[in-house]
């Protein structure tokens, strides 16, 4: 019997790791299709003093917050480095966290980013250095010649933002200037609106990516819809296809993905968020798979032996990007291709149908449970003011009512 020790580096959260831990506990001993034994067991990491020669106890961590906290980002590097710790996500392609470069890449493999700008800060960055540099080699630039040549709306947001921090849609000059002068030591990309049909906001753990219809003028816990027929077959594909190969390309297995589609085409715009939230009270009816699927690739990754990879093989995705006669669609199909292997989905496939047959069962018997709906009162009272309590409970206990009668018949058919 193999133990395997999950640890999860935590900010503030107390719903998916309470979910995570528990569902962990019930899937008990699996047996991998090479007949071997596995148990899992989580614990919540700590921050204190490591030496850097220390063997660490976990095999696999799952992290929320190394991207503000910097012991914990050391610590990761250096699991990551000298004890190939299987880490989701690894710090070191954080370099790429920002969504400039999820830009860059997304571009350079022919998706179809909107027309993109980077324009320099408005306000000196804070460097002795500065005044000299600038005055020796900052061009002057026409800021509303920028905009005119990309064409209003468009959006000014920081290169890498998350959580709309910065963004401002801007559909004239006065908007234009206001925004940019606010903007003050952030770096902006300008970026031609997409005026969409529909927004998908994906995300996607390991092998599996979940399409969920988003609407960002809802307040937060309206923003995920529950609709399962948003976009077509082909539309849906594509969506998958593009997270999973951004994912595969960075080298993240946890990750949510913005894509906007107008007239039939999926516009990528927000690809880089790879410290994903999971919470609760967001993802609503979709908490129980996006729970489902930590655990699932956690078990999969940990008793297959998958080896964590730290560098990136842009070049293996490249060759499709230039190969002459390819159109977009057969892209599409060679990128899917190539980020399936990446995820060795057909293998983390197999594994789920043979070792983790029980864990559909495990996750509604629980969900359905006294202890979950514990889950739902404590995350809601942690979360909303007194006088929303009763609200946002009935509202959550409503959505996994739904969910629960949804999956039971999916099982049972
Ligand atoms: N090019 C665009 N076209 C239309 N809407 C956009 C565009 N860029 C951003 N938005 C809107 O602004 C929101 C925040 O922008 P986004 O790039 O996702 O930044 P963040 O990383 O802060 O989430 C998006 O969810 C979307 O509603
Ligand atoms: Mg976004």
């Amino acid at each position: 019997m193999q133990r395997h020790l999950i640890g999860l580096l935590l900010g503030t959260e107390e719903d998916w790791p309470r979910a995570f831990e528990e569902i962990a506990r019930r899937i008990g001993t699996v047996t991998a299709p090479d007949g071997t034994r596995h148990a899992f067991e989580t614990e919540r990491i700590t921050i204190e003093p490591f030496a850097l020669r220390d063997r660490p106890r976990y095999d696999l961590v799952i992290d929320r917050l190394a991207y503000w906290y910097y012991v914990p980002r050391e610590w990761l590097k250096k699991v990551a480095l000298m004890d190939s710790v299987y880490l989701l996500n690894s710090p070191f392609t954080f370099q790429s966290m920002e969504k400039h470069a999820a830009y860059c890449a997304m571009l350079r493999l022919g998706l179809k980013v909107p027309e993109t700008v980077l324009v320099p800060y408005k306000n000196p960055v804070d460097n002795a250095r500065y005044a000299y540099t600038a005055a020796k080699y900052n061009q002057p630039f026409d800021l509303d010649a920028i905009a005119e040549r990309i064409g209003y709306p468009l959006f000014m947001k920081p290169y890498d933002g998350g959580a709309w921090r910065g963004v401002s849609r801007i559909t004239n000059p006065a908007e234009l200037h206001a925004a940019y002068d606010a903007s003050g030591e952030m770096l902006m990309h300008l970026q031609k609106a997409v005026d969409y049909d529909v927004f998908a906001r994906s995300l996607s753990i390991g092998a599996e990516t979940m399409v969920m219809k988003f609407q960002p003028d809802q307040p937060m816990h309206l923003r995920y819809a529950v609709d399962h027929a948003f976009l077509s077959p082909q539309q849906g594909t594509e969506v998958v296809t593009i997270s999973r190969l951004v994912n595969a390309f960075f080298r993240w297995e946890f990750n949510s993905c913005e894509t906007l589609v107008k007239a039939g085409e999926v516009h990528p715009i927000d690809y880089a968020n790879a410290c994903p939230d999971v919470a609760l009270t967001s993802l609503h009816y979709y908490f129980p798979w996006a729970i489902k699927a930590l655990v699932k690739w956690s078990a999969f990754a940990l008793a297959t032996g998958r080896r964590p990879r730290l560098d990136l093989n842009t070049r293996l995705y490249f060759e499709v990007a230039d190969a002459v006669g390819l159109s977009y669609a057969d892209k599409l199909v060679a990128y899917r291709q190539l980020a399936d292997n990446y995820f060795e989905t057909e293998r983390y496939e197999e594994f789920c149908g043979a070792s983790l047959g029980h864990l559909d069962a495990v996750v509604l018997d629980w969900v359905a449970s006294p202890d979950f709906d514990n889950l739902i009162v404590d995350t809601v009272r942690s979360v909303y003011p007194a006088h929303e309590h009763e609200q946002f409970i009935e509202h959550l206990r409503g959505l996994l009512a739904m969910w629960i009668r949804d999956e039971s018949s999916r099982v049972a058919a």
